[in-house]
């Protein structure tokens, strides 16, 4: 992959779309970058106080768990406002190149003057388009990674094909979300504070109460844990293994695209030298 491949202006996220999914599907993908759009201007604000600021904490785990190799190029889908991979750029100086990508303009605009405040709009950059349909070559990033977003895919598993594919041969892929922890007593206190106090703050402050009932409903019905690393490996990824974070209540999942076999390893058995 070539890092100018991904250079998109400097004030406007690029649009690009190549593939396509099905129309329902796109047309559900749509729906919800509109509702994001709608509360782009108070995301930022909501996530630090929702999450009692710990998602700023999670971020920087996820920065940690990518891989040990140099320069490398890092994909953040449904990248928002952009708070992953500006996090992921600076707890990561092996990053030589990142691309943020997201379907919902405004949440990119907040993200392309966040880029610019952080002094990274060089090496990072943004792109306005669908998950499950990228407008990249195959095999192109080091690193796949995905905060708080794939539980908003029409097709979940359809997405995790296509994060598949994007990746470089034995590249990683690293999902941060939302789950339940297994304590009982701290699960039902914080399925308390998603179903009554999330949706009011969001209200409050938002002015979109749909949104944050929507956030409590996908949160409550996204598949956590072992149910999820199994979606992971279905969609081909090897070694997946996922790890809780504060007491459960989010949860980074980890899983590798297999290395290419190695065509050059001479065949002994086609030798047929004892
Ligand atoms: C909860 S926000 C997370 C934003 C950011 N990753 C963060 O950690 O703050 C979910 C984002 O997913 C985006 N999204 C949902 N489905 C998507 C898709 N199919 N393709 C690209 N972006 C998508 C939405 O537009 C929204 O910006």
């Amino acid at each position: 992959m070539e890092a100018k491949s991904h250079t998109v202006p400097k004030n406007e996220p690029a649009s690009i779309s190549r593939k396509s999914v099905d129309e329902s599907t796109a047309a559900r993908q749509r729906d919800n970058a509109r509702m994001f759009d709608r509360i782009a201007h108070r995301y930022d604000l909501l996530n630090r106080l929702l999450s009692l600021r710990c998602d700023v904490t999670w971020r920087r785990r996820m920065a940690e768990c990518l891989p040990a190799a140099r320069n490398l190029h890092v994909l953040d889908v449904a990248t928002g406002t952009a708070d992953s991979l500006v996090s992921l750029a600076q707890h990561c100086d092996r990053i030589e190149l990142g691309v943020g990508l997201d379907m919902a303009e405004r949440m990119l605009r907040m993200g392309q003057a966040k880029l610019h405040g952080a002094g990274q709009s060089k090496k990072l950059s943004l792109v306005r388009a669908d998950g499950a349909a990228m407008p990249f070559e195959d095999g192109s990033f080091d690193a796949v990674t995905i905060a708080f977003g794939i539980r908003n895919f029409a097709d979940m598993i359809g997405g995790l094909r296509e994060f598949h594919r994007v990746l470089k041969p034995g590249g990683r892929l690293l999902v941060l979300e939302f789950s339940l922890p297994s304590n009982s007593f701290l699960r039902r206190s914080y399925l308390a504070y998603f179903r009554y106090v999330m949706p009011v703050i969001g209200r409050l402050l938002s002015g979109d109460a749909a949104a944050y009932h929507y956030l409590n409903r996908s949160v409550e019905n996204f598949p956590y844990g072992s149910e999820f690393c199994e979606l992971i490996a279905a969609a081909g990824f090897a070694d997946v293994h996922a790890h809780p974070l504060t007491l459960g209540v989010a949860t980074i999942y980890q899983g590798q695209k297999e290395p290419a076999s190695d065509v050059s390893q001479p065949n002994t058995e086609a030798d047929g030298t004892d």
